[in-house]
């Protein structure tokens, strides 16, 4: 496993959602807020990285890569309204429990469909040089979610990323453009 790899990373960045959701489940009361913001920041940074540098590449060289992205498209959407809703509501909300897993099992469905069935096509269709390109920008939006709440090490990133899942995503699209030259 390497970093230079954007399916590696990608692949890296679901394991830490899937523990982050387990952080937020097991999280005392009075830390819950700051795992879910945790979560929220990482699942933004992942989808967002996603939509702006894999899909579209993978639409534009992957057999069948239309369907294949719209589909993914749909289950990113939905995840994300069901997110912009709970960090409405609160780790208060008493429906917080259950809907946080109904996301969860949303979010782990659509990541195994990337896996089985986008990022194999997408490994097929781009040489090591895209793959690298590809990793570029999705590190350079990934340093803005940092996963553990280290002193210091979060205070930049928490200012920046603060907010609704959508003031997240533009700000990991302005960084992702930036990163890729396409600002
Ligand atoms: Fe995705
Ligand atoms: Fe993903």
């Amino acid at each position: 496993m390497t970093d230079n790899d954007v399916v590696d990373l990608l692949v890296r960045q679901h394991e830490q959602i899937k523990s982050q959701f387990t952080e937020v489940e097991n999280a005392a009361p009075e830390d819950k807020a700051a795992a879910f913001q945790r979560l929220v920041r990482l699942l933004a940074v992942h989808e967002t990285a996603e939509e702006e540098i894999v899909h579209p590449y993978a639409r534009r060289h992957v057999d069948d890569g239309d369907d294949l992205v719209d589909e993914r498209l749909a289950e990113e959407n939905a995840a994300k309204d069901m997110l912009t809703q709970m960090e409405r509501a609160g780790v208060d909300d008493p429906q917080f429990a259950a809907n946080l897993a109904t996301l969860r099992k949303a979010v782990v469905e659509h990541a195994e469909a990337e896996e089985r069935e986008e990022f194999p096509r997408l490994r097929q269709a781009a040489g090591d040089k895209e793959l690298r390109a590809m990793a570029l920008g999705v590190k350079a939006a990934e340093a803005l979610a940092p996963t553990h709440p280290h002193a210091g090490v979060e205070t930049a990133p928490k200012n920046l990323l603060a907010g609704p899942p959508a003031a997240i995503m533009d700000r990991a699209r302005d960084v992702i453009r930036k990163a890729t030259g396409r600002a």
